[in-house]
């Protein structure tokens, strides 16, 4: 590695002759190069390189190229600020990258942070509840260690539109005031150890199009404000989940898509009405106490009746 140093130390000597290389480049705030040392060092994200500005994209700030790639690995920037010279982070998305830390607290530092991705790692500890101050889009911590419950001041979180706490040790009850974040339009939960009904006050969560919530603890019955009142529903997942049956008597599902009901102690029938969906592609009612004949109206579509 001797060769590329000379040759990049150079480069720099070369470029420094001409200033304008470098004071036309915008430059991330001082006080999030700061917070951002922290959170590398929380999360045990040990090669961010601090010799050289986290937007710039050079040694390992990596630019996010394709945001759903399974390893994506970078922070995100806009440049825009006071005349195109100060940037703040937008985004870090830091998926499968064998991080062994816990959550930073300090994440809150990053006043413009949209996203967080933080998938599929070996996070521990618990959610910080600062992080409820931030205008937070989408949030992903599928698949990590984490544990505790979903703190209240997430409330806040009033731009979130995506959660996804897939796979890890969570418990404890859904704060009710979540119910207050109408955007939102993908809550995936499942695999945890959630506990509790599902508040009333998710009722107002009518951009919901993906909800899943299986493998966990929950108490009660299938509530009727998910068939009634969310309207744009595509895919629910609720094997396992604890809710019992009956299914809901179901208004308006016009793009229900994935429909997975199994093991879920649903008795009765099954609704007629499901026969009317026909963007519905899986429907799974298995290991269930169902009674009665599948409805024509339901023979009709390419629906698997798994075990009925
Ligand atoms: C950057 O921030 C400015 C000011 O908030 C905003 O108008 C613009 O849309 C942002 N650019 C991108 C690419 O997000
Ligand atoms: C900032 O950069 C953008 C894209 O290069 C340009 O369109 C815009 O006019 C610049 N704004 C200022 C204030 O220099
Ligand atoms: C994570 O660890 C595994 C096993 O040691 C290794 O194969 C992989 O390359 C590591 N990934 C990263 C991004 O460091
Ligand atoms: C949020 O995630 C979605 C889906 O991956 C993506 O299309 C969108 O650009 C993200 N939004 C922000 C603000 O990062
Ligand atoms: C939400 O933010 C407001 C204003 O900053 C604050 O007063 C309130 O306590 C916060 N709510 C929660 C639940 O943290
Ligand atoms: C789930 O919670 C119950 C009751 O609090 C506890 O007994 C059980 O060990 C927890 N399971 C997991 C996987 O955390
Ligand atoms: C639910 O709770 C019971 C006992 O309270 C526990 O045995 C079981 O493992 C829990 N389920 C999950 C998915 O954690
Ligand atoms: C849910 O839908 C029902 C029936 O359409 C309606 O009466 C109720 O007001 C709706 N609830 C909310 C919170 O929108
Ligand atoms: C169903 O999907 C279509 C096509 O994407 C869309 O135009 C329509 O608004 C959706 N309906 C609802 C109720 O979300």
């Amino acid at each position: 590695m001797f060769f590329p140093r000379l040759a990049l130390a150079s480069i720099i000597f070369i470029s420094s002759c001409l200033t304008i290389t470098f004071t036309s480049g915008a430059t991330l705030a001082n006080d999030e190069v700061e917070a951002l040392k922290i959170i590398g060092r929380t999360l045990g994200k040990t090669d961010w390189d601090f010799s050289v500005d986290p937007c710039s994209g050079d040694k390992n700030w990596n630019l996010i190229n394709d945001h759903d790639a399974v390893d994506a690995n970078g922070v995100a920037c806009n440049c825009t600020f006071d005349n195109n010279k100060t940037c703040h982070v937008v985004s870090i998305l830091l998926k499968a990258q064998n991080l062994s830390g816990t959550l930073p607290p300090e994440l809150a530092n990053l006043a413009f942070l949209q996203e967080i991705d933080l998938t599929l790692n070996y996070l521990s500890g618990t959610i910080p509840s600062d992080w409820g101050s931030l205008q937070l889009v989408n949030i992903s911590l599928y698949g990590n260690r984490l544990t505790g419950s979903i703190p209240r001041e997430w409330a806040n979180l009033s731009s979130l539109t995506r959660l996804v706490l897939q796979q890890n040790q969570f418990s404890g009850n859904l704060p009710p005031a979540l119910g207050n974040l109408p955007k939102i339009d993908a809550m995936v939960l499942s695999s945890n150890n959630f506990t509790g009904e599902l508040p009333e006050t998710f009722a107002n969560l009518i951009a919901m199009k993906q909800f899943g919530i299986s493998d966990n603890n929950f108490t009660g019955n299938i509530p009727k404000f998910i068939f009634q009142n969310w309207t744009k529903l595509q895919e629910i997942y609720f094997q396992g989940s604890g809710l019992r049956g009956p299914i809901p008597t179901i208004d308006s599902l016009e793009n229900l898509t994935y429909m997975i009901l199994r093991s879920c102690n649903l008795i009765g029938e099954l609704p007629a009405s499901l026969g009317e969906y026909t963007n519905l592609k899986t429907l799974d009612v298995s290991f269930n106490r169902l009674i009665g004949e599948i409805p024509p109206s339901l023979s009709a579509l390419n629906v698997s009746l798994n075990q009925l």
